[in-house]
């Protein structure tokens, strides 16, 4: 029979059920695997990972066609509803699995949607969601969110399944024949009750609430720079690059450096030293990797130097020098815009850079996953 009846479950729901767990399983060993991947498996990495997205929105989907389907049918009644406890559990677990099908998956798709140039859905129909902003805290605590009630999701199908086997090795009742085969089983009258679903949606809250609880910013290890000493005095300054990531341009920044810069404002020459703490990077969400070894090697480069001499060039000026970061130093030119007005100075200059020259990413020898070239941008407001 395709339905339910108040003691069966139907082929629809059968089918609806196994290929739902067969989805999640699958899904789960893919999530914790791809989670637990060094970085420098990246492509492998972001392979699972799009894998996991794609399979994670199918899984929504059945979730959803499955849900609809259980609202419009009978829901077939407790074995033993005299064992109140045991029902009690059996159907909280239920209620909870059925939250986590709807909630596990639309977490997951936030973070993604919310965060910039990582792997992506496998799938023609764009990889953000309306509603959703692009924001590294978003994507952040979704992530968190994801994993927690990833966790719930767990937990809630090991008592499920260890259930289903009590039932069929120890009561050999037919509740797991109930839906395996679709044969009936139970006799008591229909009855609800509604603690079992207010148990379901404690236990969300309570992952909610531990996901999104404040938690202890992470500590820079290296202390802030101290202020050169400078001719010109920097109030305000922006130090940020974009480089792509997965073919999207992710923007980062330098939250720590100081200038200490000696301009003639009559010649339009000068010098320029400016000191950057490499600890205080900051990149959408891959700022830890941003830091290791791979990449920039904070632990053992943890400041980088540019130094140049500015000269006047057609409209405006230039800083040419060199950039020493991470061990190599760079001829770097760094073409810049100069408005003076009451002693104070207003400068943006750009410059693109190849990350090669540095060493930075060595092991991504191709441009697959991150860019070649990095587009510095810097901008400052300083007084004399
Ligand atoms: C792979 C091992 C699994 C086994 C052996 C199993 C077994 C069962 C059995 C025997 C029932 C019927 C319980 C009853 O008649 O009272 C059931 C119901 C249910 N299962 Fe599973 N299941 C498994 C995996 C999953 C997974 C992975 C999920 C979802 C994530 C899931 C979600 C549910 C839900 C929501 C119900 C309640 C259906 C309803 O009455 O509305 N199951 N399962
Ligand atoms: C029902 C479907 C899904 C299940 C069962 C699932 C399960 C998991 C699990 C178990 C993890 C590892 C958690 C950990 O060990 O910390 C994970 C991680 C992750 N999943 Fe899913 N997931 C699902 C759907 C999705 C979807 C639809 C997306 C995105 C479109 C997604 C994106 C992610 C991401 C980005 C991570 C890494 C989280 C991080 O940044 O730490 N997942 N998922």
């Amino acid at each position: 029979m395709p339905g339910n009846t108040l003691h069966s479950y139907g082929k629809i729901a059968r089918s609806l059920h196994w290929l739902t767990a067969l989805i999640i399983l699958a899904n789960i060993a893919l999530g914790l695997v791809a989670v637990r991947l060094p970085m420098d498996a990246l492509d492998a990495k972001v392979g699972l990972f799009s894998v996991h997205k794609t399979l994670g929105i199918a899984a929504f989907t059945v979730a959803l066609i499955r849900i609809a389907w259980a609202l419009i049918q009978p829901r077939p009644v407790p074995v033993h509803p005299e064992r109140r406890i045991e029902t009690f559990l059996a159907e909280s677990v239920h209620w909870v699995l059925y939250a986590a099908l709807v909630l596990v998956p639309l977490s997951g798709w936030i973070e993604h949607a919310a965060t910039e140039g990582f792997a992506p859905i496998l799938w023609p129909l764009g990889q953000g969601l309306p509603l959703v902003p692009k924001s590294p805290q978003l994507a952040e605590t979704m992530a968190s969110v994801h994993g927690i009630f990833a966790w719930l999701l767990i937990g809630a199908i090991a008592m499920h399944v260890a259930g289903a086997l009590k039932h069929a090795v120890i009561d050999r009742d037919g509740v797991l024949a109930r839906m395996l085969r679709g044969s009936p089983a139970g006799d008591a009258p229909a009855r609800r009750h509604r603690a079992p679903a207010l148990a379901a949606v404690a236990v969300f809250a309570a992952g909610a609430a531990l996901a999104v609880a404040p938690r202890v910013e992470q500590t820079q290890t290296a202390a802030p720079l101290a202020q050169a000493a400078s001719g010109w005095r920097v109030i305000q300054g922006d130090l940020g690059f974009s480089i792509l990531q997965m073919g999207t341009e992710v923007e980062g920044g330098f939250s720590d450096w100081t200038a200490a810069i000696d301009f003639d404002a009559d010649t339009g020459t000068g010098r320029v030293e400016v000191t950057i703490n490499m600890d205080s990077v900051r990149i959408g969400t891959v700022t830890d990797q941003a830091k290791g070894a791979e990449f920039f090697d904070v632990a053992q480069h943890p400041v980088a130097v540019f130094k140049a001499d500015i000269r006047p060039e057609g409209d405006g000026h230039v800083a040419q020098g060199t950039l020493t970061l991470k061990g190599h130093e760079v001829p770097v030119t760094l073409p810049f815009s100069l408005r003076i007005t009451d002693g104070v100075a207003t400068m943006t200059g750009e410059a693109s850079l190849d990350r090669r020259d540095w060493n930075i990413g060595q092991g991504y020898d191709n441009e697959s996953s991150v860019g070649f070239p990095v587009r510095l941008e810097v901008g400052l407001t300083a007084r004399s």
